[in-house]
């Protein structure tokens, strides 16, 4: 018999401290009305000071996990997908699969923003293969820690936060199509260019501000708004269905201009496109499962749905998924 991943639990976490629009006008040479005209974004979370990517990371495992019914010891593959992990190594995954009490393998995937759908598919994989029953697949991410809050251009876009989801073998999908691209040949157009192997942090490289995000923020318009329709119209053709079957699109929430732009040329209902942008700014990697946690606990996904997950990020990357969604209606007070 084929085997499938479906979802059986979800849960995300965001930050206690706020950082609004208003407050971004005292730091930098912006406004409230830029910023929301440009990006649908009023405020972000930041993590405290003690606070790493595996703190953020735990929080929504462990409300992914109560929200299933699970115990720790029920997983036995724990994927991450980050790209400001706590540190260099260990990974964020065991840092976090330490948090938890887990005992199974831990591993974190880099894609950036799409990081949560590369780890989606691994984990599907995981469970499709045979080698693995339970896979908890974390998007966590503490970007902020990387942005310059002296560049206008960045400093606005981004938050921090995570979402989780647990996977479980089961007879029907859950899980339907995955489909993930990338193309390197972009990479300079989104990148933090000091900090790694190739260009270490030096006194001169940090002056310069190379140890924070830089983007070609048009280029990456242009390419979000191509990708993201072209990815969503073909994961979804991979499983005989088309965006008229969708109960939601769960893009990746970077920016409510793009959001409205994929919304047109997929020609697809704005109410059917979830977003929550304007709370949370773009959370790269914890972007799209915190989405989803949100949809979920606010009872707005029935059994039986049909959703297509699709996200984009540094690398270039990209990465969209089909879902029949298998969870009942959480009653209120459950999650
Ligand atoms: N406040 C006020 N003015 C600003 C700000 C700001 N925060 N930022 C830029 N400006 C100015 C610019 O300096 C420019 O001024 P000029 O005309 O005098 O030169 C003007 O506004 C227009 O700048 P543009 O960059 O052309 O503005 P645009 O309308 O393209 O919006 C934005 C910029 C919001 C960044 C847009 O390009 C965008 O959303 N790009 C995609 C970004 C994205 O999604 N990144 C995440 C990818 S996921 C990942 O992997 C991390």
């Amino acid at each position: 018999m084929t085997r499938y991943a479906t979802i059986i639990g979800t849960g995300s976490f965001l930050p206690e401290k706020t950082l609004t629009n208003r407050d971004l006008e005292r730091m930098v040479d912006t406004s409230d009305e830029w910023i929301v005209s440009r990006t649908g974004i009023r405020e972000r979370r930041l993590a405290e000071e003690d606070q790493g990517t595996s703190d953020l990371a735990y929080r929504a495992a462990e409300r992914a996990l109560a929200c299933a019914g699970l115990e720790p010891a029920d997983i036995d593959l724990l994927i991450v997908g980050t790209s400001s992990p706590d540190y260099l190594f260990p990974s964020t995954a065991c840092i976090t699969q330490s948090k938890l009490g887990l005992t199974c393998p831990a591993y974190d995937v880099n894609a950036a923003c799409s990081g949560f759908i590369y780890a989606l598919q691994a984990g599907t994989a995981a469970i499709e293969s045979g080698r693995h029953e339970t896979v908890l697949v974390i998007g966590a991410d503490a970007l902020t820690r990387h942005i310059d809050f002296t560049d206008r251009a960045t400093c606005v876009l981004f938050g921090d936060g995570a979402g989780a989801v647990i996977l479980k073998a089961a007879e029907e999908p859950g899980v339907m199509a995955i489909e993930l691209g990338a193309d390197g040949t972009g990479g300079d157009l989104l990148k933090i260019p000091a900090g790694g192997s190739a260009a270490p942090c030096t006194e001169e490289r940090v002056r310069n501000r190379e140890n924070f995000v830089q983007m070609n923020g048009n280029e990456v318009y242009k390419f979000a708004v191509r990708m993201i329709p072209k990815a969503t119209v073909s994961v979804l053709e991979a499983t005989g269905n088309s965006v008229a079957d969708l109960a939601w699109l769960v893009p990746h929430q970077a920016n409510k201009r793009i959001l409205d732009t994929i919304e047109e040329r997929l020609g697809i209902a704005k109410e059917r496109v979830y977003s929550n942008v304007e709370n949370t700014g773009n959370t790269s990697a914890g972007s799209i499962p915190l989405a989803l946690d949100d949809l979920y606990t606010s009872g707005r996904l029935q059994p039986g749905d049909l959703i297509a997950l699709v996200g984009f990020g540094a690398g270039l990357t990209w990465g969209a998924a089909t879902i029949r969604w298998t969870m009942t209606v959480p009653d209120k007070g459950d999650h």
